[in-house]
């Protein structure tokens, strides 16, 4: 299988996790995208979904999925979301479509998160993959003094301006052996919106797309 058809297959493996009549969240990226087109052949079966991105929002929507402010629910059963990495603790690295900020958030508040992605994402440490941190503007100079003070090399992706009106710095350098405690000091850098770490709240079942199939992998 090429890593587009890993991504689709576990996209579609995914829709065993949507009970019906739910609203789901849903992420952003590739293989999220996969996933709704997945959802749209299911969406007599369910109420609608909340996106994780103005990107997501749209294509649920040119789908003729009903999508929902997060404001207006109380809970979201499942939350189905790619990942640019991810270890065994199913600890991951995210944002690399820019979108971490209202992936966490959706994250946040889903009962269940299911991570899609292909044999390339799953590491031994998190890392090798630049750590993308959202960081309000005027911050962007002190921020990266204090990631540079922590070992890593913060980059501005150029051109990039997330949905919530920040920039992103792309962090290298971090060999994340303790991917919750690095989370926790990004989080304590003023001027960082959200960083990319998504340990806290990692997922709760990954679905691996391989050569041999959708392996599923749960905490
Ligand atoms: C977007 C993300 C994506 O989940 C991540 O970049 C993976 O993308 P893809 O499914 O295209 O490989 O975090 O902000």
């Amino acid at each position: 299988m090429t890593q587009d058809e890993q991504k689709r297959a576990a996209a579609e493996a995914a829709i065993q996790y949507v009970p019906e009549n739910c609203i789901v969240g849903v992420g952003t990226g590739s293989t999220a995208n996969y996933f709704i087109d997945a959802l749209a052949r299911i969406k007599h079966k369910i109420e609608g979904a909340v996106a994780s991105s103005e990107a997501t929002s749209s294509r649920l929507a040119a789908h003729g999925i009903r999508v929902f402010d997060l404001n207006d629910i109380d809970s979201l059963t499942v939350y189905i979301d790619g990942a640019d990495e991810i270890n065994r603790d199913l600890q991951m690295i995210k944002g690399g479509g820019g979108a971490l900020t209202r992936e966490k958030i959706v994250a946040a508040v889903a009962e269940t998160f299911v991570c899609v992605a292909d044999q390339n994402k799953i590491v031994q440490i998190l890392g090798k993959f630049p750590l993308p941190v959202e960081v309000i503007p005027m911050a962007r100079s002190h921020v990266a003094r204090q990631i540079m003070r922590l070992g890593g090399q913060p980059a501005l992706r150029e051109g990039f301006i997330t949905d919530n009106g920040n920039i992103i710095l792309d962090v290298r350098g971090l060999q994340i052996h303790h991917p919750a405690e690095l989370e926790a000091s990004l989080d304590e850098i003023t001027g960082i919106v959200t960083n990319g770490l998504f340990a806290k709240r990692g997922a709760d079942v990954l679905l691996l797309g391989t050569d041999k199939g959708v392996e599923t992998i749960s905490r």
